[in-house]
């Protein structure tokens, strides 16, 4: 039988022991364990596979709990705090000195969010600490958005994963760092940057690396999120000449498109993505995922439009793509 549940009793027993659990946040789910204990934090290294140096968000239940792991707490955190929490939110704050290091990446900061999924919410609420938890995931693979994924991804190897249904928000926290004099945009996510500059009074700092420039070369990008079958992405003419050269040399093409209605191109099977953003980001890692695996030889994905409703959406395809079509 597959360990996924909704089993609260278990999730607890589990992380009071020091074992990880898959848990569920409206953005994507994770993978978690007590944030105050090193032993229980390297398990979740050693499974995902990810470098030691990289910090973890540290879930609590609610603003309550923030000078638990931060000090120096700034007034815009609180504010950020009030406005979005239980939400979509990560913010960048100096540490206490008690918070572990394997939580931190050996920072002198901490990430902290209170997630608002109810399942989750609940949970944290028994618990009582935090709960550091990355997304549930392979290191660098597509993030899950459903306890299926998580269990695709790790098999009988976690013992629990707690089935909160599908993430509403499917792009992970946006992230905001406090700890400078300016509050900056560490990354685009589940809430708009615009929001978090009206409750602010000012323009967050975004320094956004060069997006979507015509590179070719595979390896270039940063590669997160990203799923195993090559994802190449431009506008949909471009798109359609590829899928139709690929297909005359016997290559299998997914064609991910959002403008137009397709029937089909050329021998590809044709997928419509919604047309809006935030539904777009909802199934946008779920999409990927249906299409990864050995299905497809190459993946083709029309590129999402430029405007800043679409931020996070643009983020995580230029990271998940290997290359791009002019
Ligand atoms: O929506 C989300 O944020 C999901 C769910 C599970 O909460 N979590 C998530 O975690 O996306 P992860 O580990 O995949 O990404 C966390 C990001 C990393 O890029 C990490 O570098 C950054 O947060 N981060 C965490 N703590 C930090 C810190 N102290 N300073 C700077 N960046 C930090
Ligand atoms: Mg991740």
């Amino acid at each position: 039988m597959r360990p996924i549940s909704t089993d609260l009793d278990q999730a607890l027993a589990l992380l009071q022991a020091g074992e990880l659990v898959g848990i569920p946040t409206e953005t994507v789910y994770g993978l978690a364990a007590d944030a105050s204990r090193p032993d229980a934090v390297a398990k979740i290294f050693a499974m995902k596979g990810r470098p030691a140096d990289h910090p973890v968000i540290v879930h609590i239940a609610g603003r309550q709990q923030l000078a638990d792991w931060a000090q120096d707490i700034p007034d815009a955190a609180w504010k950020l705090a009030d406005a979005f929490w239980p939400g979509s939110l990560t913010l960048i704050l100096r540490r206490k000195p008690h918070v572990p290091d394997a939580v931190t990446g050996g920072q002198d900061t901490v990430g902290l969010r209170a997630p608002a999924h109810p399942l989750t919410h609940a949970l944290l609420e028994r618990f009582g600490g935090g709960l550091a938890a990355p997304s549930a995931n392979q290191f660098g693979h597509v993030s899950p958005t459903t306890a299926g994924h998580v269990y695709n991804e790790f098999g009988d190897a976690l013992g629990l994963i707690l089935d909160g249904g599908p993430c509403t928000v499917g792009v992970e926290s946006t992230i905001v760092g406090l700890t400078d004099a300016h509050p900056t945009l560490l990354r685009p996510g589940g809430i708009p940057a615009e929001a978090i500059e009206a409750v602010l009074g000012v323009k967050l700092i975004h320094h956004e690396k060069p997006t979507t420039a015509k590179l070719r070369v595979s390896g270039l990008l940063d590669s997160h999120y990203a799923p195993r079958t090559p994802l190449l992405v431009g506008p949909l003419a471009a798109l359609e000449a590829e899928a139709y050269q690929r297909f005359e040399a016997g290559q299998r093409v997914a064609l991910l498109h959002h403008s137009q209605m397709l029937q089909a191109v050329c021998g590809a099977e044709c997928h419509a993505m919604p047309l809006n953003a935030e539904s777009y980001a909802r199934a946008l890692y779920a999409t990927l995922r249906e299409h990864d695996g050995d299905r497809f030889d190459v993946l083709l994905l029309e590129q999402p439009p430029q405007t800043a409703a679409w931020l996070a959406v643009n983020d995580r395809v230029k990271r998940a793509a290997s290359g791009w079509l002019a």
